[in-house]
């Protein structure tokens, strides 16, 4: 059994972020509120959007409060200058975290606070108003996902608010605006995309059509991060990896992320590593540990890495090999490939372990899951 949901439909190519005033326009939208972060203000990002919808007389407020990793407390702040404002609609212009914030506000604005009632999967959400959302990174895939990613601060862990609610009624990604994007969140932003397609590709919830969308997102991204990071001008390299990051975005909404998604957001939760890192990190502990549950796939993984894998290869080695395989394409991306390297304190790796095991709907579309022995075993030879 397999999930097709609808998709956000999608405005792509260079230049697209110039529609954004005629689309808010077509949607019958007066005011909006525009969501980002300083840093795509800084890149001159915000004000071609403003001039958007300016040339297309859509009034707008701003919010530019959004934080890497978002707090519930940024959305609930965002959402109550954009209920005063009275807007028909929401802006998310940067990377998951200025889009998944803007998610957040568009939920708010037509269910009432806080939005921690709202955690989970589809939890009795009213209809919303509507997002376009323009992502800056390409990475995440949040533009057309069905989720949104912030963190709790009571509990101080990441949680999902995931539904229709967060399928936006645009996403426009335009891959000129990833030209600018600095090197090191590039490799991390496109590692993330291609453990999107890894996650998706290895779900026990893949299906034909999920994994058109997974082998086409890994193979542009392992054609074309290595290009983007020599030459960080190449727009087709970049338009590519803009498109990768989509596909990811669309095989995860219907086949789900698992194990490393579910390991990536716990040593979030405790060590300070950037979701592209920790997610690559993860990749390469599950790639070993999944391999004699999903052999064919992960021997296609290790093809689409370009890795010579002989006929004969047992389970375990094949594991090892392709792990290895991604674990060199991490590192010539500049990606720590080992806990330690990242920074990681050996003394907090049974708190990660613990954390794994307790969100068990993290891993349900695992092929193999992890209880908290074996996700510190795991964390152990990753160190
Ligand atoms: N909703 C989803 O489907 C989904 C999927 C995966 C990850 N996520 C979440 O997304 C978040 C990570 O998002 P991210 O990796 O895109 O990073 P981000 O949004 O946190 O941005 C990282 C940094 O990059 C800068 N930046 C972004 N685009 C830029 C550009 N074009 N030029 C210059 N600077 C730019 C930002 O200012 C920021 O400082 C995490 O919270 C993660 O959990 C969500
Ligand atoms: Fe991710």
């Amino acid at each position: 059994m397999f999930n097709i949901t609808s998709k956000a439909p999608v405005l792509f190519g260079k230049g697209a972020v110039e529609q954004t005033g005629a689309k808010a326009k077509e949607f019958g939208w007066k005011k909006v509120i525009c969501i980002y972060d300083k840093g795509i203000k800084a890149a001159g990002i915000v004000d071609k959007v403003l001039a958007s919808l300016k040339a297309a007389e859509i009034d707008f407020v701003e919010y530019d409060g959004v934080v890497p990793d978002p707090p519930d407390n940024k959305c609930e702040e965002a959402a109550e200058i954009a209920r005063k404002a009275n807007v028909d609609g929401v802006v998310g212009i940067g990377g998951g975290s200025s889009l998944d914030l803007a998610k957040c506000v568009n939920i708010l604005l037509t269910n009432p606070s806080p939005l921690s009632k709202y955690y989970g999967f589809n939890v009795g959400l009213n209809p919303v108003k509507g997002a376009i959302l323009i992502p800056t990174t390409a990475g995440t895939g949040s533009e057309v996902s069905i989720v949104s990613v912030i963190s709790d601060t009571k509990n101080n862990v990441k949680v999902g608010v995931a539904g229709e609610a967060c399928i936006a009624k645009l996403a426009i990604i335009d891959p000129e605006l990833t030209l600018g994007l600095p090197v090191r969140i590039t490799a991390e932003t496109g590692i993330d995309a291609f453990t999107h397609g890894l996650e998706a590709y290895t779900s026990i919830m893949a299906g034909h059509y999920s994994d058109l969308l997974a082998e086409k997102c890994m193979e542009l991204v392992a054609q074309n991060l290595p290009i983007v990071l020599k030459e960080p001008q190449n727009y087709q390299a970049r338009e590519n990896l803009s498109f990768a990051a989509m596909l990811g975005g669309m095989a995860f909404t219907d086949a789900l992320t698992h194990l490393g998604h579910c390991i990536a957001q716990s040593m979030g939760a405790v060590e300070h590593v950037s979701h592209g890192t920790s997610c690559g990190l993860a990749a390469i502990m599950i790639l070993e540990y999944m391999a004699d549950v999903v052999p064919e796939k992960t021997r296609r993984i290790g093809e689409i890495l370009g890795l010579d894998l002989a006929e004969d290869l047992t389970a375990e080695e094949l594991g090892k090999q392709v792990a290895a395989g991604f674990a060199d394409f991490c590192k010539a991306a500049g990606i720590p490939t080992s806990l330690s390297e990242a920074g990681f304190k050996q003394d907090n790796l049974a708190a990660i372990a613990k954390l794994v095991a307790a969100e068990p709907m993290l891993q349900v579309a695992a092929p193999k899951k992890a209880d908290e022995q074996q996700a510190l075993a795991l964390l152990q030879k990753a160190f």
